[in-house]
């Protein structure tokens, strides 16, 4: 999550997800945003049914899960995914149906259920921030990812205390140019202000993770020798053994 546009939280999503199945996890990836990138990421029919029927007719996640990939389940973001955000009966339960809707399937079970979210702050934000144990941040090397994370912090810290629960916070650096000396300031500030919680790996800017998308692959699928696949493993190890700078 990031209201940024642009910072890497699709294509983050999508390359940890497969990095995360190709290391032997059960993963299943969730489409929080209504312009359902993710299916085109995975080369899938975007029109095909998923949240949208989950939040606004009560279909079971199972019902609309997808296999995308060997240990890799998908469920798409929809075609109506965006007419929640309007929806006004509910009240405060709304934003709990994502929340309701994972406890009532088998995704318990999988080792990581990613959810990629869009840069809006709305009501699916909020079923995202509800539904997770965990915040993952991408924060891409310029001065405006810094201003977006201060404002990014408020919605996280009202989350929790609307929900009552504590949520850890994750930090990625993404789309980092080493050859830029306005990158490393970047990245040596969030490391000031977050101790602790910014993951180890640094994602480089790769060209191939840019092109890969057009062809509905993940950089795995694409070029496995690239420095996008490297970091995205990479980013999968640290995880999996807590692995911060
Ligand atoms: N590390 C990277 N190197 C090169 N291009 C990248 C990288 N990360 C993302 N991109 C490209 O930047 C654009 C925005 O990335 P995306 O993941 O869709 O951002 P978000 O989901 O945060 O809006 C896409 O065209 C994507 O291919
Ligand atoms: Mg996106």
């Amino acid at each position: 999550m990031n209201q940024n546009e642009g910072v890497g939280k699709t294509t983050t999503t999508i390359n940890l997800g497969h990095a995360l199945a190709l290391a032997g996890k059960r993963v299943t990836v969730l489409d929080m945003d209504p312009q359902g990138h993710v299916a085109i990421a995975y080369g899938l029919d975007k029109k095909q049914a998923g949240l949208d029927h989950v939040l606004l007719d009560d279909r079971a996640i199972g019902d609309v899960a997808i296999m995308a990939r060997e240990n890799l389940e998908v469920v798409l973001a929809g075609e109506y995914l965006a007419d929640y955000e309007n929806v006004l009966e509910g009240g405060a339960s709304r934003g709990y149906k994502l929340r309701l809707a994972i406890e009532n399937s088998a995704l318990k079970e999988r080792d990581f259920v990613l959810i990629d979210c869009s840069s809006a702050s709305g009501l699916l934000g909020i079923n995202a921030l509800f539904a997770a144990d965990e915040v993952m941040m991408p924060i891409s090397s310029n001065y405006l990812s810094l201003q977006g994370l201060s404002k990014m912090m408020r919605i996280f810290k009202r989350a929790e205390a609307l929900s009552g629960r504590s949520i850890k916070l994750w930090l990625v650096s993404t789309r980092m140019n080493l050859h830029r000396r306005l990158a490393h300031e970047v990245r040596r500030r969030v490391l000031t202000c977050f101790p602790g919680r910014v993951l180890k790996t640094v994602i480089r800017e790769n060209y191939a993770l840019a092109e890969a998308l057009g062809f509905g692959k993940t950089i795995f699928d694409y070029k496995q020798a690239s420095t996008g696949a490297e970091d995205y493993q990479a980013l999968a190890q640290d995880l999996l053994l807590g692995r911060i700078a």
